[in-house]
């Protein structure tokens, strides 16, 4: 087998992809944008003062003594000061007579709907609080939500937050096993739930998986179930109780305490390529503070106009940041959905953008090329005029579904924002300012205000305009983790031991001509040919601007001639039928055309679907076991195992 390429290619990664289109913001955004080149400037000439400005979005019941206290690679923002992050969302608002703007316009999948307001969140944050505090939860306990796209999953969030415990929100697609380790690892006390949620034009069930995970787990002290869809469930009495209950018959008052700014605010696990999920760990102070900045400065947000709608669940970081606490701390009105985007049809966003007139739309490229997939018609049916924004997050976005984002949902009009930061940055932290930057479809473009991030080589030198390597951030950040949860020592070893006194994501990047940021996936996934380190996403990229490709998967298998080899894997758009005759060598020859004939794949498989974590990521790893004829490894963070028969059988015909 090929040596790995991680760390150990004398060249940095070859710099591959031309881009010359330029989307500059439209001059109606430009002339009334919140952020303009002089929130560059002002960071620039004082970057912890230009936090403390930030920090000022929010309501402090105690300033800050000291803006940033550093002790590598360990920071503590805005020391001294108290907070609320529950009436920073929410109770300021009503305060200051807002209490009847709508926060969430909630869809669920089978189209009932609910319209909350802030003052009706307000209510049932308190109540939940106090619903809380009578089941035993106090300052600093943890609390694991395991909940569908409901409004209750905000309430609980909040709740928490709200009383100083430190939610821990599940992914409801998870297994109980997943569930487990991660209440095991936190050591949660109190579990709240759903019976179940609507996914796929169907009632599916969560209650169940509790059960199994909390069965052997006696430090559970009580579930708190809502009860969405009705099903039949198991019940543990003086251990389970029904939020209707327990919530329901709550006072409206509950006086908040004001929290410590470094008080914990959440965990979330991250799993990473390694067994063993991270609790990434998140306090209160900066966080909000780099959350409300990012969401205002990097969409655009106008609280009194504009419709915001993440796409995304709220077991992600996304959904964390910008379905609850951004939007909230800005009194923000968002859209909240339950479901799948092909329920029951598959113009099923475009239709809630249409009825909700969203103007700011964030969501994920592998969404994207999902819809790329389904064709152009889909969306062309639709009243999509109230978009002013776009969003892109989780992945890097190829210049092709980029430009199909921008033309066939924003309308040709709407910059395209592609934002990257990672569970462990908290908020974004490189993207384009949508009245500021001229847009390049795929690149993340710039750090944005306040954050220090560079392209570095393995000798952790800034490269030139033109170079490829790593990306690191070189200062603290007010959203930064504050830890893995319980183990310090993974801290510094996974994040602060690539490059001396550095944060490092893991992701290559390369800087363009013009310095601008293209982000090229997780290093494990960059490979090495005859020499040259290439980007996987350079080479999907490639394939994704044929015209007959709606999605690209690459992965770099061991070759005895080039030490790593290109594989392919392509789904194509639902134009192009079978794709025809000739149109494997046809695709071989296009990315040759486009990046060189060093980055010609040797082997392209047309499959009709591609391995994905929950979060939409696609699982190379999988893909280099069948590239290399291995035995699959780990598949049960697949959305559908059964992909990986359905790809593998494809394989013989393929050689
Ligand atoms: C990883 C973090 C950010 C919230 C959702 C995912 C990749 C994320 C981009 C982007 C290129 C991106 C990176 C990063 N990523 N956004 N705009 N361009 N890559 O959070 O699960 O912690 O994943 O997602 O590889 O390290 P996450």
């Amino acid at each position: 087998m090929a040596e790995t390429p991680q760390g150990q290619g004398h060249e940095t990664l070859s710099n591959l992809l031309q881009e010359s289109r330029r989307f500059p913001p439209p001059a109606d955004l430009a002339a009334h944008a919140n952020a303009t080149a002089g929130t560059y400037e002002a960071a620039d000439t004082d970057r912890l003062g230009f936090w403390e400005e930030q920090a000022r979005r929010l309501t402090w019941d105690r300033p800050w003594d000291t803006v940033l206290e550093w002790n590598p690679p360990f920071a503590k923002w805005f020391t001294g000061g108290t907070l609320n992050a529950a009436v920073n969302c929410l109770d300021r608002h009503v305060e200051a007579g807002r209490g009847d703007r709508v926060a969430y316009y909630w869809e669920g999948e089978p189209g009932d709907t609910r319209t909350i307001t802030y003052a009706q969140l307000t209510d049932e944050v308190c109540k939940a609080s106090n619903a809380l505090i009578e089941l035993g939860v106090a300052k600093g306990d943890r609390v694991a939500i395991y909940m569908p796209m409901i409004p209750e999953t905000v309430v609980a969030m909040l709740a928490c937050a709200r009383i100083g415990a430190v939610h821990m929100v599940v992914f409801g697609g998870f297994s109980a096993d997943a569930l487990g380790t991660r209440l095991d690892d936190s050591e949660a006390k109190v579990v709240i739930t759903a019976d179940g949620g609507y996914r796929r034009g169907k009632a599916s069930s969560l209650k169940p998986a509790v059960d199994e995970a909390v069965a052997d787990r006696p430090a559970i002290e009580h579930v708190l179930v809502v009860r969405r869809t009705g099903q039949a469930v198991d019940w543990t009495d003086g251990r389970d109780v029904w939020w209707h209950d327990t919530v329901g018959r709550q006072s409206t008052e509950h006086a908040a305490e004001a929290h410590d700014a470094e008080h914990p605010l959440y965990i979330m696990y991250t799993s990473g390529t390694t067994a063993k999920p991270k609790g990434i760990l998140h306090t209160t102070g900066g966080y909000l503070t780099q959350v409300a900045f990012t969401h205002w400065a990097v969409f655009d947000l106008k609280p009194e106009t504009d419709i915001f709608w993440t796409a995304a669940d709220i077991g992600w970081v996304t959904g964390h940041s910008y379905i609850v606490y951004g939007p909230l701390c800005n009194g923000a009105t968002s859209v909240m959905y339950e479901g799948t985007p092909d329920t029951p049809h598959k113009g099923r966003f475009w239709e809630i953008v249409e009825k909700y007139r969203v103007s700011i739309a964030y969501m994920a490229p592998t969404a994207i090329r999902t819809f790329m997939k389904w064709g152009e018609d889909i969306p062309a049916g639709f009243d999509m005029s109230s978009l002013r924004v776009l969003g892109s997050v989780g992945e890097p976005i190829n210049p092709e579904a980029y430009t199909w984002y921008r033309k066939n949902i924003g309308g040709d009009r709407t910059p395209v924002v592609d934002t990257w930061w990672q569970t462990e940055t908290g908020a974004i932290m490189v993207s384009p300012l949508p009245g500021v930057t001229a847009g390049k479809p795929g690149a993340a473009m710039r750090p944005i205000p306040g954050i220090v991030a560079d392209v570095v080589d393995e000798e952790a030198k800034s490269v030139p305009d033109g170079g490829g390597g790593f990306i690191v951030v070189r200062e603290p950040w007010p959203s930064m983790l504050r830890g893995i949860w319980g183990d310090p020592q993974r801290y510094q070893d996974t994040y602060w031991s690539r490059f001396e006194g550095l944060y490092f994501p893991g992701d290559g990047a390369k800087r363009d001509e013009d310095g601008d940021i293209w982000l090229l996936g997780r290093v494990d996934d960059v490979m090495l040919v005859s020499g040259h380190n290439i980007s996987t996403t350079e080479v999907e990229s490639a394939l994704v601007s044929h015209p007959k490709v709606a999605e690209a998967a690459v992965v770099g298998a061991s070759d005895p001639v080039t030490g790593q080899g290109i594989v392919a894997f392509v789904i194509l758009r639902g134009e192009a039928g079978d794709g025809g005759d000739g149109l494997v060598k046809e695709l071989r020859d296009h990315v040759s055309a486009s990046l060189g004939p060093i980055a010609k794949p040797r082997q392209i498989m047309v499959v009709p679907e591609l391995p994905k974590t929950r979060s939409g990521k696609i699982m190379r790893r999988l893909l280099r076991d069948v590239a290399e004829n291995r035995r699959l490894g780990d598949v049960t963070t697949l959305t559908d195992s059964a992909v990986m028969d359905v790809i593998a059988a494809k394989l013989p015909e393929a050689k």
